[in-house]
């Protein structure tokens, strides 16, 4: 099968949370599988994608609305695991952020136009290389106009009879535009404009959702979620019930392995993870200025409501005020008004906790394996990788029972179980929750055995990337 991942983030590339990762890691695995998946992505000027070696494949150009733009495609030739190409439209991807202005903080003033023009770009080329994809698959808001046009835009009738399929990794962000923006789409038959609206908008979500062949979220419990609430798209979602599928995320075990990786201070197997995740330890509570004696609780990730990062400053407060024996540590960026808080919490509570606060891929490889346990007290989490992640390196979750995150940890009260998982959204239920991960830290032998527990569970993509195939497989045959 020829697979084309169509998406706004891939990493290496380009990654601003866990979408990248599934990008840059599914498609590898569809290749192992023997089949042919490639991705495309923007062209955005960042470092990484400017220094990548390039080799200019298309030059053309398409309709936004009745203006035409002008695009190149290049192929990046250092992308070794599976075909990456990137497009290239002056005026909208020469930039180096992919939603927010690295300079000014704030999101980009033109993302509608960004993604129309991009959407548009790539089936442009795909037609006109004549590529005959088997499956075309778009991931989240900013793809999720193809399915519409491969099935609605006269320009690109030739993919009628192409299945599309549509990942939501997250059904908080719509691509919600006004109604009249339509026209910024290749000419349709307009007594189908239906098809885009949602609640009196152009919803880009809400058009996926209905003309995608199939829906696909991240994992069984966050549809399961979405068809109950999912920021007033749940009605249609329920409408559309019979083509939605939730298939959990994998990790690539290639890039997030200890015993290889490059990032992290003292690599370490499963055998050896006793000495190797103490000699990291140690590093990281150099790093971060907090007592290595205790356990270390960390959290990685954007810092904002969905995650649950607002529930930490006063969880952090509450377990030192107690005197719970524990440091605590938090790498991320966000909420401007959370930095504060944490800037201010990390003065209070020197030797405590401790937080940098920005966005640094091999910090957060060097605090997966010099942890003791990972945080997610996340109100929403469509899958979390941050907790397979973490359990690669021998750190045990402490995750609220929601979405992916319920699906991927099973609690020690459980038979065989190896995380710590609380229910309700409280300081309360998550200081029990430390509570819990220190009295098995104190624990020395049974610690111990879950940390090899968590490390010898499979979480790696060749799973799911099983479900994804048998998917690609039955819309092809109807
Ligand atoms: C989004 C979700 C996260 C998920 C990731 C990859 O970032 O918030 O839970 O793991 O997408 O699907």
């Amino acid at each position: 099968m020829n697979i084309v991942h169509i998406s706004a983030e891939c990493y290496p590339y380009a990654k601003a949370g866990g979408l990248g990762d599934v990008v840059g890691a599914l498609p590898k695995y569809l290749n192992q599988s023997r089949h042919q998946a490639m991705v495309i992505l923007p062209y955005y000027y960042n470092e990484r994608l400017r220094d990548a070696e390039k080799s200019l494949v298309y030059e053309g150009q398409a309709p936004l609305g009745v203006e035409p733009f002008a695009f190149r495609v290049y192929k990046v030739d250092d992308s070794k695991d599976f075909d990456l190409y990137v497009i290239d439209i002056p005026g909208r991807f020469d930039r180096p952020g992919i939603y927010i202005d690295p300079w000014s903080g704030h999101a980009y003033w033109d993302e509608k136009e960004r993604f129309i023009s991009y959407q548009v770009a790539a089936l442009e080329w795909l037609k006109i290389e004549d590529f005959k994809p088997d499956i075309i698959h778009s991931h989240d808001h900013h793809t999720a106009l193809i399915p519409f046009m491969m099935g609605q835009a006269f320009r690109f009738e030739n993919f009628r009879e192409t299945p599309s399929i549509l990942t939501i990794h997250n059904g908080e962000y719509q691509g919600r535009y006004s109604r009249d923006d339509y026209d910024l789409l290749p000419a349709f038959n307009l007594e189908n404009i239906g098809l885009l609206d949602w609640d009196g908008a152009l919803n880009s979500l809400a058009a996926g959702i209905k003309t995608a062949w199939s829906v696909t979220t991240v994992s069984e419990g966050y549809m399961e979620e979405l068809l109950e609430y999912c920021h007033g798209l749940e009605q249609l979602l329920r409408h559309e019930k019979e083509k939605t599928i939730g298939i959990v995320n994998g990790i690539d075990s290639d890039v997030w392995n200890p015993e290889t990786d490059q990032y992290i201070g003292h690599n370490y197997s499963k055998k050896s993870s006793k000495t190797g995740k103490s000699k990291n330890k140690k590093i990281l509570c150099n790093e971060f200025e907090v007592d290595p004696k205790s356990p270390v609780f960390s959290f990685i990730g954007r810092l904002v409501r969905e995650k649950g990062a607002d529930l930490l400053p006063s969880l952090i407060q509450k377990c030192s005020e107690e005197g719970v024996d524990a440091s605590f540590i938090v790498l991320g960026t966000g909420d401007p008004s959370l930095h504060e808080v944490f800037d201010k919490l990390s003065d209070e509570h020197f030797g405590y906790f401790d937080t940098r606060l920005e966005y640094n891929e091999q910090l957060a490889h060097q605090i997966y394996a010099g942890s003791d346990f990972l945080l997610m007290p996340s109100r929403v989490e469509p899958c979390g990788l941050n907790q397979l992640y973490a359990m690669r390196y021998g750190t045990i979750p402490v995750v609220r029972k929601t979405g992916g995150l319920a699906d991927t940890v099973k609690d020690l009260h459980e038979k065989s179980g190896y995380g710590i998982v609380f229910d309700e959204f409280s300081v309360g239920d998550a200081y029990r929750a430390v509570e819990r991960g220190v009295e098995l830290f104190a624990e020395k032998a049974l610690f111990k055995k879950k940390v090899e527990k968590v490390m010898s569970l499979d979480y790696s993509w060749r799973r799911s990337t099983e479900k994804y195939i048998s998917l690609y497989n039955s819309l092809i045959k109807s």
